[in-house]
């Protein structure tokens, strides 16, 4: 499974991809928001740091202006992704900038019947987002598998990119299901190595080393 960071953040980014855990990068308005930057300059930024795509989402709500500023995006770097939302204008905008050869993530999918549209639209990335849905008491997991199943039944390409993810175990549910990418927060990716069983035998392991005098350098 590739690995998005879900974040407009520079150091963090920068950080994680010298461990290469960066497979690509996925902003939204509000992350832009939370970055405090502007979106063309940030975007570029992040574009020239990690060679995978990068997901930078339209604001417009018509399939007109969303087709103009998935343009404007697409001149940022040959990596960008141009994210539009899924609605009917979303899905005609995403089938017009596919057709000149750009790579399209439709955002906020919520259902298996918009993922399946979406896909039909020719979107290289669809994104469930698995949190949102577990906030409703619904199963954003479930969402996955279904998607998942649908696509390998039809041999459809859209890449699944498991979005709104909140937890380490929501990496590792998705990764089992099959999911192409999941796009996660920082500090998820981080909590991955998080074991309490690490923490306890490291705590033990230098205990002992300390007793036995052990020094290596
Ligand atoms: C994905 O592309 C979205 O930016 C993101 O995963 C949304 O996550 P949230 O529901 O935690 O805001």
């Amino acid at each position: 499974m590739k690995f998005f960071v879900d974040t407009a953040d520079i150091e963090a980014i920068r950080e994680l991809n010298a461990l290469g855990m960066v497979d690509g990068v996925t902003t939204n308005p509000s992350l832009i928001l939370k970055s405090g930057r502007d979106i063309l300059e940030v975007t570029k930024e992040i574009c020239d740091l990690v060679d995978g795509p990068v997901s930078a989402e339209v604001i417009a709500l018509s399939a007109e202006e969303m087709i103009s500023e998935g343009r404007r995006l697409a001149e940022i770097a040959e990596n960008i992704v141009v994210k539009v939302p899924l609605t009917w204008d979303g899905l005609k905008a995403c089938a017009v900038l596919t057709g000149e050869g750009r790579m399209v993530n439709v955002t906020l999918c919520f259902s298996a019947n918009q993922a399946l549209l979406a896909a039909k639209a020719g979107a290289t990335f669809i994104s469930p987002f698995i949190g949102r849905l577990d906030d409703l008491n619904l199963d954003g997991m479930e969402l996955i598998h279904d998607i998942r199943t649908i696509y390998d039944n039809y041999g459809y390409e859209t890449q699944i990119l498991a979005a709104s993810i909140r937890s380490a175990n929501h990496m590792s549910e998705a990764a089992k299901i099959g999911a192409d990418v999941a796009t996660a927060p920082p500090a998820v990716i981080k909590a991955m190595a998080n074991h309490v069983l690490t923490d306890k035998g490291l705590d033990a392991f230098v205990k002992d080393a300390q007793k036995a005098g052990i020094k290596i350098v």
